[in-house]
C-alpha cells in the first residue's frame, strides 16, 4: 500500500464548530445564535482532501483525541479515500478544535485548541517512514510542532520525494533549513510579509518578497495573491511570474489557499514534468471553484466538477 501513495500530507486535523449569531457576545454575555454546524478543518486535512478530490492516492500522517471528534475525522478521511493507516489516537489530548463565531456582518472570533495535533512526534513520523520515503510528494504546514514538521521535510529529500512547505501561520523566526528542505516554498501575503519584513501588497511586492525567499534556499517559492491568483519564482528561472487566475464572485474564500496547495501537490505528483507556472495556473483554477461555494472541504472541487484541460498531460 505504502510504494502506491502520490501524496502524503503531515499536518493537522481541526473539527470546526461554528455558531452563526446576530453578532459577537461581550465578556460575561451569552447570547443566542441561529445556527451551529460542525465542519472538518485543519490545514493539514483540508489539503490532503483537495489532493485526494483530484485524483491523488493520499496518506495523512497526524494525530486526533481518543474522542467523539477524532473518531469521526478518521471517518472523514476514509469518505474521502484519504489512507489512515498513519493517524493516531491519543488519549493525552483533544482533538484539535477551532471554536468559531460568526455574525450577520461576517466578522468572527475564533479560538483554536491545537490539543492532538501538538502530540503528533518523532515516533509517528518513523512509523510513517516508508510513505514519507516512497511517495512523490510531501506537504507540510505549521500547525503541528514545526520539529516534526522539518523532520518529515528532510526523510523526504533524503528520499528525492518532492517536497511543499507551506509556513501557515508563519512564524517570525523560521529555522533556515525550513528554506533549504522545500522543492515548493509556498505562501500568502501576510506571510510572505511577515518572513521578509516587506510590505506585500501587490504583484510586483511579491515579487520582490518571492525573489528575498529564493535567496534563502528554496528550490522555487509560490506567493499566493487571492483573486489576483499567485507569483511564481524559480531558481532556474528566478524572474518573477505573475500567474492571474478567473475572475468570479466569490461566496466563501475560507480554505482557498488549502485548496491551491492540495492542487498543487496532486499536478506534482501526477504531471511531473509540466512547467511549474502550468501547475500554478491550474491551482488557480481548482481554487477559484473552490471560493464559489459555502465551507471548506465540502468546496473543494472534485475531478469531475473540473474542465477536461486541467488533466491534459501537456
Ligand atoms: N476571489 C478570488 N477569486 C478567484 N480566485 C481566488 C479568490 N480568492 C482566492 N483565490 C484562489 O485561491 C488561491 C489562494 O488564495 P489566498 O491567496 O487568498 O490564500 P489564503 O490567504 O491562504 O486563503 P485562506 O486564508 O482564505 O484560505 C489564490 O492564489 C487563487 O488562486
Ligand atoms: C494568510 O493565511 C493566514 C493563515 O495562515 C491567514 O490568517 C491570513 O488571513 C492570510 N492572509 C491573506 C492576505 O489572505
Amino acid at each position: 500500500m505504502a510504494e502506491e501513495v502520490d501524496v502524503v500530507v503531515v499536518g493537522s486535523c481541526m473539527t470546526d464548530l461554528v455558531s452563526q449569531t446576530p453578532r459577537l457576545p461581550k465578556a460575561g454575555e451569552t447570547i443566542h445564535g441561529h445556527k451551529f454546524f460542525i465542519g472538518f478543518g485543519g490545514k493539514g486535512a483540508n489539503q490532503c482532501v483537495q489532493a485526494a478530490h483530484l485524483g491523488a492516492k493520499t496518506a495523512m500522517v497526524c494525530k486526533v483525541g481518543k474522542d467523539f471528534f477524532g473518531s469521526s475525522y478518521i471517518q472523514n478521511f476514509k469518505d474521502n479515500s484519504i489512507c489512515t493507516a498513519f493517524v493516531t489516537q491519543t488519549a493525552e489530548a483533544m482533538t484539535g478544535a477551532a471554536s468559531i463565531i460568526v455574525n450577520d456582518a461576517g466578522e468572527n472570533a475564533i479560538v483554536i485548541v491545537a490539543g492532538a495535533n501538538m502530540l503528533l512526534g518523532e515516533e509517528e513520523l518513523e512509523q510513517a517512514r516508508s510513505v514519507l520515503t516512497k511517495a512523490k510528494v510531501l506537504l507540510c504546514q505549521l500547525e503541528v510542532n514545526s520539529h516534526i514538521s522539518l523532520q518529515a521535510l528532510r526523510m523526504a529529500r533524503q528520499y528525492n520525494v518532492k517536497t511543499i512547505f507551506n509556513p501557515a501561520p508563519a512564524i517570525p523566526d523560521l529555522h533556515p533549513d525550513f528554506y533549504k528542505e522545500s522543492d515548493v516554498f509556498c505562501c500568502n501575503e501576510s506571510e510572505a510579509e511577515l518572513l521578509t519584513g516587506a510590505r506585500v501588497a501587490s504583484a510586483d511586492d511579491a515579487g520582490s518578497a518571492g525573489l528575498e525567499l529564493l535567496n534563502r534556499g528554496c528550490a522555487a517559492v509560490i506567493i499566493t495573491l487571492g483573486s489576483q491568483g499567485c507569483v511564481v519564482l524559480q531558481t532556474s528561472n528566478p524572474n518573477p511570474k505573475h500567474i492571474p487566475t478567473a475572475k468570479v464572485t466569490p461566496v466563501d474564500t475560507t480554505g482557498a489557499g488549502d485548496s491551491f496547495l492540495g492542487a498543487l501537490a496532486f499536478y506534482m505528483a501526477h504531471y511531473p514534468s509540466l512547467p511549474l507556472e502550468e501547475m500554478s495556473r491550474r491551482a488557480n483554477l481548482v481554487a477559484a471553484v473552490s471560493v464559489q461555494s459555502v465551507g471548506t472541504q465540502t468546496s473543494y472541487p472534485f475531478k469531475k466538477d473540473l474542465a477536461e484541460e486541467l488533466f491534459l498531460k501537456e
